[in-house]
């Protein structure tokens, strides 16, 4: 059996290949990132307007890598939420035309069920375990006991970890999106220089909250008097801005800082949740799961814990549309086809039943 994916959730535009037994035929992902980086952060219409110009090269191509035509397909799975409203409607849309014209069931995939199955790639994975997504929009816990029961413990009260990335990168003028140039600049720099705070790191919950932190490392922005004068709304276009002179070694300082207190706090409740619920394996995906220092210091806390981890490959943990045709086989295998008036869910609370 042929799967085809599409996954259209914010600013990627992506399509893949898969066989219902997990065999990966192709990957394309067209991102909108420099469409995007000249507001700072993603803007929803223009996320669906280059969706529709994208989206049928995309699967052409998807198609193409694979050597195969849409006539030996046997289903389409298709990013169903949560995400941008605008942005699934088109590759919702584009799932039910085609999956009716070749007469094929087509299935709504949960966004997040997609970054957990994305580990699938390469890896066995054992039931139960503790799944973690990072990224952009989420920043949760998972107990999964089986590839269709999937528990969410905790989640993070405010702002994703992603997201705080962002917002951080873009007080301190470094661009948007923030995770890659933060995780850049802080290479090889002392992460101590600054102690910044762990929110809700020792509160017993799964729970997470960022905004704290982006707060925090404002306030020592402002006290440090980095810049001759900020903009401090967090939101419109980020002009570029240089440090004064003889400030500039700090944003390094403060990245390094920022980025080991995220570490911190998520290493410290992924390692709680996995001990918790006498578990032995930590799943970790999203796009914050492919930065360096994050998967450096995941490995070394589970190598000590005795925890077997598994993190997808850098390009699997960014959105991708392999992690949606993965997470639709088991839908395919039980008939959980979707009806063509099925809707796009922009707020999707348990990943089991929409
Ligand atoms: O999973 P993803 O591609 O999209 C969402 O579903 O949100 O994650 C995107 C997020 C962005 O906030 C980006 O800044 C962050 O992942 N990110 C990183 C890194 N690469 C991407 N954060 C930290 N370090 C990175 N290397
Ligand atoms: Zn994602």
């Amino acid at each position: 059996m042929h799967i085809l994916a599409i996954e259209t959730s914010c600013d990627e535009t992506a399509s893949a290949v898969v066989t219902d037994g997990g065999e990966v035929l192709s990957s394309v992902v067209a991102s909108q990132v420099a469409d995007h980086a000249v507001f700072g952060g993603v803007v929803p219409e223009i996320a669906s307007r280059r969706h529709i110009e994208l989206i049928r090269a995309v699967v052409g191509e998807a198609l193409q890598q694979a050597s195969i035509s849409p006539k030996d397909l046997s289903g389409i799975a298709v990013t169903q939420g949560p995400g941008l409203v605008g942005a699934l409607l088109v590759g919702i849309s584009f799932a039910k035309a085609f999956a009716y014209g070749l007469k094929i069931p087509v299935c709504g995939i949960n966004h997040l069920e997609g970054h957990l199955s994305a580990a699938r790639i390469g890896h066995e994975l054992t039931y139960p375990h503790i799944g973690m997504v990072v990224s952009g929009g989420h920043t949760s816990l998972y107990r999964v006991d089986s590839e269709s029961s999937i528990e969410e413990i905790g989640r993070t009260i405010d702002d994703a970890a992603g997201e705080a990335f962002d917002k951080v990168a873009k007080l301190l003028y470094l661009g948007y999106p923030g995770g890659m140039v933060i995780e850049r600049i802080s290479r090889g720099i002392d992460p101590r220089a600054f102690e910044l705070p762990r929110p809700l790191m020792n509160d017993g919950s799964y729970d997470f909250s960022f905004s704290g932190l982006k707060t925090a490392v404002l306030n020592l922005v402002i006290r440090s008097e980095i810049f001759a004068d900020m903009d401090l709304r967090f939101s419109g276009l980020p002009e570029a801005k240089k440090p004064l002179p003889g400030k500039e070694h700090l944003i390094a300082l403060i990245s390094a800082a920022f980025q080991h207190a995220v570490i911190d706090v998520l290493v410290t409740k992924a390692i709680k949740a996995v001990k918790d619920h006498a578990m032995d394996l930590l799943v970790v995906s999203g796009g914050v799961a492919s930065n360096t220092a994050l998967r450096e210091a995941l490995q070394e806390k589970t190598g000590s814990e005795g925890i077997r981890l598994v993190i997808p490959e850098r390009k699997y943990c960014t959105d991708n549309a392999v992690m949606i045709a993965l997470a639709s086989i088991r839908h395919f295998r039980d008939n959980r086809h979707a009806p063509l008036d099925m809707n796009a869910v922009s707020r999707w609370s348990s990943i089991t039943g929409a």
